[in-house]
């Protein structure tokens, strides 16, 4: 039987390449984005939803999405986010609402409406996270607490449901090279020399690939990590192994 995936933030960078492999492993996906471009992934297995993730309605739209059109839900891939890297005194309470709103509260929903789905048929929830939830980073104070959240939550969700077969586990990349960090880069005062930085940082002298990023979700989801809950697996080229 094709097992189901749910994957927020599909239209680009890692969440694509995981709707990517997950194609690959057989799994049958609906691929949320905001962005209208999700519609392209459009395909024999794949059913795109344009929906904001902080919508209300949004996670059991996706959930009731999967039902429709697969009959079943296994997976859900936590990945859909927003950066902010700002000085704390320049950080607003606007800011903080925004990012909490898009970063944390829709991985709590989704989870919230996928879960019953999930008791019963082996299934996961594999939640993207960051080294930013797990060290300390400069000038990323909001952004790394929506992932400490993200990381907790991970926690708390694989306890309360390892005696329902039901696995969760997140991945804490390091840089990874998509637009999500190219924009970021772009807004610096001087965008080669925060590159430099950035790569001196990862000890294996590179960003991971998106890619990279989603074959550990991928393993995460599958039966060859079946001894594994609660855990976050970093994909950090080393970072805070420093
Ligand atoms: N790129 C990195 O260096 C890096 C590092 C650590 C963690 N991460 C995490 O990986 C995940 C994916 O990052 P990425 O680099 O692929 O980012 P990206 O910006 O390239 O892609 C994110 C996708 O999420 C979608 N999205 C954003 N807000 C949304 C919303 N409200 N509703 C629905 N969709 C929304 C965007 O449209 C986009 O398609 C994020 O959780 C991010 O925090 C990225």
């Amino acid at each position: 039987m094709d097992l189901t995936a749910v994957v927020t933030g599909a239209a680009r960078g890692i969440g694509r390449s995981v709707v990517t492999r997950l194609r690959e492993a057989g799994y049958r996906v609906v691929a949320v984005d905001i962005s209208p471009s999700v519609a392209e992934l459009a395909a024999d297995g794949i059913v795109p939803l344009q929906a904001d993730v902080s919508a209300a309605e949004a996670p059991q739209a996706a959930v009731d999405r999967a039902v429709e059109a697969f009959g079943r839900l296994d997976l859900l891939v936590n990945n859909a986010a927003r950066f902010l890297r700002r000085p704390i005194l320049d950080t607003t309470d606007a800011d903080f609402d925004n990012l909490f709103a898009v970063n944390v509260r829709p991985a709590f929903r989704f989870a919230r409406a996928a879960l019953p789905h999930l008791t019963g048929t082996a299934g996961c929830i594999v939640n993207v996270a960051s080294i930013s939830g797990l060290v300390g980073i400069a000038n990323q104070s909001v952004y790394a607490m929506t992932k400490g959240a993200i990381v907790q939550l991970t926690r708390q969700l694989a306890i309360e449901y390892a005696g329902r077969g039901v696995r969760v586990n997140a991945v804490a990349p390091g840089a990874v090279d998509t637009e999500f960090m190219a924009e970021a880069r772009a807004a610096d005062a001087d965008p080669a020399a925060s590159l430099a930085v950035t790569l001196g940082n990862h000890p294996i002298g590179r960003m991971s690939t998106a890619d990279e990023v989603a074959r550990a979700i991928a393993f995460l989801a599958a039966p060859e990590s079946a001894g594994i809950t609660g855990t976050i697996l970093s994909v950090d080229g080393g970072y805070v192994a420093r």
